[in-house]
């Protein structure tokens, strides 16, 4: 039997806006793809397909889109007048909330498709030869059983670390929020199929899991004997795979930290003391009108119960200010719950309207120029927390994940379990192995340190054998 010659790949260009799910989701496109002859590419300029996986939470975010598909319009006529094409798709959370109307906007483009049809999308392309697509419905079908998994070698080159989406959407609609219409009803995806993908990832090299959700901790797949399974049993099941080293998840709900969830941060090393658990706001007023359903009490509390299971346990967090109605006391109990908690690191948003929530249509809209200061003043105040925290692990020993070559000859990097960048003296063989790094220095983004003891990686041929599937 005679093998068809193979067709020429084409080269597919994704260009990723918004958080960790969206990357992940640009990677699991780009395994869609990846059958039908579609290869990656870094250059736009070769591309036969360009995507934009768009994010819709605030409004510039979702303006960016536009100001690109201008850029992506004039490409298309060079390529044309070279006579080559170039097709042009919108996915991602703008896509979802806009639909049509970003082809009636940008006619430029040829496929418009929310994040709940990515396992469509070769069938999407074939269609839109003839025309424009628009696909943003939620399909009943689940769309993981129907992406294909990346080859083992795509893996690899992806290196040590990988996002894993077990959760999608969300049902708590706070009144600022466009994630629940964008990403739809919360959905946990069952627990076999969330080992068997992580199963995948650690058997090609990876060290560290990210599980991905837009509310992850309210995480709550069927077993295989159908009974429900929190995030904190997850947590467990996914600690046994051999070769993982080290578990995050993000983001979380203060009102879905779970005793069983805080139990795994007790027991299980391998899950990183570092956890993202927005607020938003200090004022207990300003909580009720977003509709947290949370107090600052509770959230307090909630951050005790943490720290007593995990006293090592730095936090990070998101601050809205300027939402409708805040006022400057309001905004002084935001100063105030930020310092109480003590974040090691936070994301600071100014309130954006979104058309379609509750929010934008509430009275008293605080004026950009007040949004503007309270944003500076809170940053500041971020800014001195972050580089104590990093002047405080001065001195420590932290365990380093080496990921990658380091900034100068002689050096790697990798991360702490804190997520800090940090640089160490040491040969390229240590990348993909766990050191003990005692922290000598603290700069502006980044942590200098020195191997305490090397600990040397396991040899190559080992690790292969022990990654080997059975
Ligand atoms: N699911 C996550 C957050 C998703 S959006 C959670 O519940 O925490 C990420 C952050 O963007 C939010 O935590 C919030 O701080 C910010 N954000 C969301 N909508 C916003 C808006 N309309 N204006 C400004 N910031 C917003
Ligand atoms: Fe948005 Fe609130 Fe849901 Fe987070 S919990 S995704 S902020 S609606
Ligand atoms: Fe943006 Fe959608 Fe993520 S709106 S933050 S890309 S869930």
């Amino acid at each position: 039997m005679t093998e068809a010659p193979a067709a020429q790949p084409k080269k597919l260009y994704i260009k990723t806006y918004g958080c960790q799910m969206n990357v992940y989701d640009s990677d699991r496109m780009a395994d869609a793809l990846a059958p039908h002859g579609y290869e990656p590419t870094a250059d736009i300029g070769v591309a036969d397909l360009v995507v934009l996986n768009t994010c819709h939470i605030r409004e510039k975010a979702s303006e960016k889109v536009f100001s690109e598909l201008g850029r992506l319009k004039r490409l298309r006529e060079e390529r044309r007048a070279a006579g080559a094409e170039l097709m042009i798709g919108v996915a991602g959370c703008v896509a979802q909330a806009e639909g049509e109307e970003i082809v009636r906007r940008a006619p430029v483009v040829d496929l418009v498709f929310g994040p709940q049809s990515y396992h469509r999308l070769p069938e999407l392309i074939a269609r839109a030869g003839t025309g424009p697509v628009v696909d943003t419905e939620f399909p009943e079908e689940d769309k993981f059983e129907h992406l294909p998994a990346p080859a083992r070698e795509v893996t690899v080159r992806r290196g040590l670390t990988a996002f894993l989406t077990v959760q999608e959407g969300c049902d708590k609609f706070c009144s600022f929020c466009v994630v629940p219409y964008t990403r739809g009803a919360e959905t946990s995806r069952p627990v076999e199929q969330v080992l068997a993908e992580a199963r995948g990832l650690v058997e090609a090299g990876v060290m560290e899991l990210t599980l991905l959700g837009q509310n992850v901790n309210a995480y709550h797949g069927l077993d295989d004997r159908g009974r429900a399974v929190g995030l904190g049993e997850l947590c467990f099941r996914l600690a046994a795979l051999p070769g993982l080293r080290r578990l995050r998840y993000t983001t979380s709900h203060p009102l879905d930290m779970s005793d069983d969830l805080i139990a795994a941060h007790r027991d299980l090393d391998m899950l990183m003391p570092y956890l993202h658990l927005p607020v938003q706001s200090g004022s207990d007023r300003i909580l009720k009108a977003m509709h947290r359903r949370h107090t600052r009490a509770h959230y307090m509390n909630t951050i005790q119960r943490i720290l007593d299971a995990r006293p090592d346990m730095a936090l990070s967090g998101d601050f809205i200010v300027g939402f409708p109605g805040e006022t400057d006391a309001d905004f002084a109990d935001t100063l105030a719950i930020a310092r109480d908690v003590g974040y090691a690191s936070a994301f600071t948003f100014k309130y954006s309207p979104r058309p379609g929530t509750p929010g934008a249509d509430l009275p008293d809209q605080v004026p950009e120029s007040v949004k503007i200061e309270r944003l500076a003043r809170l940053n500041a105040q971020i800014q001195d927390q972050t580089r104590a925290f990093a002047a405080s692990c001065v001195g420590r020993v932290l365990e380093v994940l080496i990921e990658k070559p380091g900034r100068n000859p002689g050096q790697v990097g990798g991360r702490s379990p804190y997520l800090q960048a940090v640089h160490v003296d040491g040969p390229e063989r240590l990348i993909g192995s766990m050191q003990k790094v005692r922290i000598v220095r603290a700069g502006n983004n980044s942590l200098a340190g020195k191997i305490v003891t090397v600990a040397e990686p396991k040899s190559a041929s080992l690790v292969e054998s022990q990654v080997r599937p059975a």
